[in-house]
């Protein structure tokens, strides 16, 4: 399976850090230091992460030179859907103008594309599909409670101080306020049928349910009876819950171990590797990871300086922006690697 096209869509608000510490007790500083994030962009009201997803892959099916209806597969990772079911995935083939294709979604959080590459590739391999669509997308926006008056400070269009029911909101949640922003990115994937080796060459993914309370939402779910209720808003049990620490620690443990697997069962080692395209949590989790395998500056690549942590859109913005500023020349190898809530994680690697 190789990868045809690829596209981006940011959501079009942009939050720096100092607009965010109008609205809470935080600094560009702080966040900076800790996490490496600038600015990121957050959806407007009326966005939802399926239109940001359908602008991704308009733009990856464009870079392909294909049309909606040659895509055999969509599938859709997303842990922010536009509604709660059914997923984006048959929401995006319908605004593509497909009725007949089968379209899969993916939850997985921020490990949800690159556990549809692998799906993907499975589909490619076994000969049912040729081509697919893969997304991934995130609306973060919608967890937020804030009004118009704290969007407009958010994105520069209001002086006004915020209120100070907005700001103690936003005080009490600001370890996850300032981490996250809103985007998509599309792969057009192909099988290859030339004997050239390029294409991916394979996935190791891992799943630790037992830490599935350390990233996710409370409320919201049939655990909660009933499902939504005015008191879980009331309580915040609609908010992400991260303990942030340990998913760090985790992170830094798990991802430097998983890339020296892949690398192992291939027959390859980090010599081998030429770009490592990690998923964007934290820039200090990355900058670890790259210090654990002694990777030089040159051979990992990040952009949450911009857009924060886009969750599953993380791993296709980072390719294509690479790709775009000359990072990826063919006969390269690229290893994927990411971690999110679940806990899940993985890597990949592709040979371009
Ligand atoms: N501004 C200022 N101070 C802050 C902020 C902020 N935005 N956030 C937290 N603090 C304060 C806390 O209140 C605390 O203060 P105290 O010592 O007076 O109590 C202090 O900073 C330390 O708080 P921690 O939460 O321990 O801060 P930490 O350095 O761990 O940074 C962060 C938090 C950025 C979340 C970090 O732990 C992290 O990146 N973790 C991993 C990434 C992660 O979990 N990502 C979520 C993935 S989402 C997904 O997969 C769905």
């Amino acid at each position: 399976m190789v990868v045809r096209g690829s596209g981006v869509h940011l959501a079009d608000g942009l939050v720096t850090n100092e607009r965010i510490s109008r609205l809470m007790d935080t600094t560009d500083e702080w966040i900076a230091q800790r996490t490496g994030i600038r600015e990121r962009r957050f959806a407007r009201k009326g966005t939802s992460s399926a239109d940001l997803g359908y602008e991704a892959a308009r733009r990856a099916l464009s870079d392909a030179g294909l049309a909606a209806a040659d895509i055999d597969l969509i599938v859709f990772a997303t842990m922010t859907p536009a509604h709660y079911f059914p997923g984006n995935g048959g929401l995006l083939a319908a605004r593509l103008g497909l009725s007949r294709t089968h379209a899969l979604d993916i939850r997985m959080q921020c490990a949800g594309f690159l556990s549809g590459l692998q799906v993907a590739d499975a589909f490619i391999r076994s000969g049912t599909h040729r081509r697919v669509l893969l997304v991934g997308a995130e609306c973060h926006a919608a967890f937020f409670p804030w009004g118009d008056a704290d969007w407009a400070i958010l994105f520069g269009e209001s002086d006004e101080p915020a209120s100070p029911e907005s700001y103690a909101w936003g005080t009490a949640h600001r370890d996850r306020a300032v981490i996250f922003g809103d985007g998509a990115g599309a792969f057009v994937l192909e099988a290859n049928d030339a004997e050239d080796g390029r294409g991916f060459l394979g996935f190791q993914m891992r799943t630790d349910g037992h830490h599935w309370d350390k990233l996710y939402v409370p409320g919201g779910g049939s655990a909660s009876f009933p499902y939504f209720s005015p008191q879980m808003y009331a309580d915040n049990r609609t908010i992400p819950i991260v303990e942030g620490r340990q998913v760090f620690r985790l992170a830094t443990t798990a991802l430097p171990q998983i890339v020296r697997e892949i690398l192992e069962r291939h027959g390859l080692d980090l010599a081998d590797l030429s770009l490592l395209l990690m998923h964007q949590a934290n820039l200090r989790i990355n900058e670890a990871v790259q210090k654990a395998l002694g990777l030089p500056d040159e051979r990992v690549f990040n952009n949450i300086q911009k857009y924060g942590n886009t969750t599953a859109a993380t791993l296709p913005l980072v390719f294509h922006e690479a790709k775009q500023e000359g990072r990826i020349r063919p006969g390269d190898l690229i290893g994927f690697a990411a971690l999110g809530a679940g806990l899940h994680w993985g890597a990949g690697l592709l040979r371009m």
